[in-house]
């Protein structure tokens, strides 16, 4: 199913973000592992999310919808999990693949894992590797989906990650729960830390410390038991850039983010906005399970090209698709470094950006570890284009947000996938004053 964004003067309102994919997945993981009965709000119904509730419920857990964004798991309790009849359809999601795989390593039960033809093509190694080292039993030689993990006793260790990513953390710290003894993780960049924080909201103990050198080890002992936990699910900042980013881009008017969860390790891209010298205001607004909310303000604004230090590329790791099309619209040459991990996302979103940008008239070059961008600035991006998203549903939003600002219309070739983290996004989007239909939705004027 095509899509299209053609460009508009005015973006304006108010909008909540909608619930966040990380704490989504692991809120239905915890509490289907915790003993007793958990209340979750706000969840992000998206399709990935819904993938990682059938595949806990596959598992034993009882998972059901409330109401609209409102579920109630009744857990497990430890090593309460049971094999699943059927193979687990992770859908378009890496994180539910890879964390649900530490998850039942450490419960030594079978489980065979598949998913869709960009899961399929990424990359399992990077946990099959040390959940092996902990005694897990795989059949998978490839390191590619489909595969089995097949239930053996794990013993703890320390592993330090070989490349930052807070999946590969996740994975080893939620074996580690199922192993003997302790389990230590090293990363040396710290990544998004949702595991820690909300093991903790379950009643785990989880020690963490500074490695001085900008990383930090991770301890959690095996055998430790999960507490049933309410959780309020915050809104997600990766979803929300989006809407603030098109305020930003487009002529007129003021775009607020109401419930915008702010952390330092997912704050990259607002503080490379701020560096290119954006308006964008962020007001706290309250705390929930251990995060903060906060309601985000932006106004039409002149950019400056920006380059973000390696050591930020870990905080706004979902976000560079959007940032090149920031880059694009900015006065000056934009270089990212330090990104290769982006080569191993649902496309390879280093040539699938650059291919997004130069199909719209922009310059655009891919290098071995990110990219490079000529801002168009006082020129205007020209548009036009049709962008081909490779399953992709960050590469599909940020294409349509190029639309919303750039000279002539932009075109994707398949909007299907935004579905996988932001179902409302189209809903969202019109209601700020945007000008995007999907082929063949009612009163469409494709
Ligand atoms: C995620 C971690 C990141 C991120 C992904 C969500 C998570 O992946 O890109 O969208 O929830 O742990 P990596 O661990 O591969 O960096």
């Amino acid at each position: 199913m095509r899509a299209i964004s053609r460009p508009v003067s005015r973006l304006d309102g108010a909008l909540r973000a909608p619930g966040d994919k990380s704490c989504s997945h692991r809120a239905l993981m915890f509490a289907g592992l915790a003993e007793g009965v958990s209340h979750i709000e706000g969840l992000l119904e998206g399709e990935d999310v819904v993938n990682t509730a059938k595949a806990m419920s596959a598992c034993g857990a009882q998972v059901e919808r409330l109401s609209l964004r409102r579920w109630r798991v009744t857990g497990v309790g430890a090593q309460g999990l049971r094999a699943p009849e059927t193979t687990l359809d992770m859908g378009n999601s890496g994180t539910g693949a890879r964390l649900l795989m530490g998850l039942i390593a450490g419960q030594q039960i079978t489980a065979a894992f598949d998913g869709d033809s960009s899961l399929r093509s990424r990359p399992m190694s990077r946990v099959l590797e040390p959940l092996r080292q902990m005694g897990a039993r795989c059949d998978s030689n490839d390191g590619l989906l489909p595969l089995t993990l097949e239930g053996a006793p794990l013993t703890g260790m320390e592993y330090v990650t070989p490349m930052a990513s807070a999946q590969v953390k996740s994975c080893v710290m939620l074996a580690g729960l199922g192993a003997s003894g302790d389990t230590i993780v090293h990363e040396r960049r710290k990544t998004r830390d949702h595991t820690e924080r909300m093991l903790k909201a379950f009643g785990v103990n989880v020690g963490q410390s500074e490695d001085g050198e900008g990383g930090q080890r991770i301890t959690v002992r095996g055998g430790q038991r999960l507490k049933a936990s309410d959780v309020l699910i915050p809104g997600d900042p990766s979803s929300a850039a989006f809407l603030w980013a098109a305020g930003l881009l487009v002529g007129d008017g003021e775009v607020s983010v109401l419930n915008v969860m702010s952390n330092p390790t997912r704050d990259g891209l607002v503080e490379a906005v701020r560096r290119m010298g954006a308006y964008v205001d962020v007001t706290w607004e309250s705390e929930s399970g251990g995060e903060s909310l906060t309601r985000l303000t932006v106004k039409p604004s002149t950019l400056a090209a920006y380059n973000p230090e390696d050591d930020v590329v870990p905080n706004m790791i979902d976000e560079f698709p959007l940032f090149a099309v920031l880059a694009a619209f900015a006065e000056g040459d934009t270089v990212v470094t330090g990104a290769e991990e982006l080569r191993v996302k649902e496309s390879d979103r280093i040539a699938a950006t650059v291919a997004m940008l130069v199909a719209n008239g922009v310059y655009a070059e891919e290098r071995p570890d990110g990219f490079l961008v000529r801002g168009c600035g006082r020129n205007g991006v020209p548009g036009g284009g049709v962008v081909t998203t490779h399953h992709d549903h960050r590469i599909a939003m940020s294409a349509l947000v190029m639309g919303c600002a750039a000279k002539a219309p932009v075109t994707i070739d398949d909007a299907a996938m935004i579905n996988t983290s932001y179902p409302d996004f189209f809903a969202h989007m019109t209601a700020l004053g945007a000008d995007m239909v999907r082929e063949g939705d009612a009163e469409s004027d494709w």
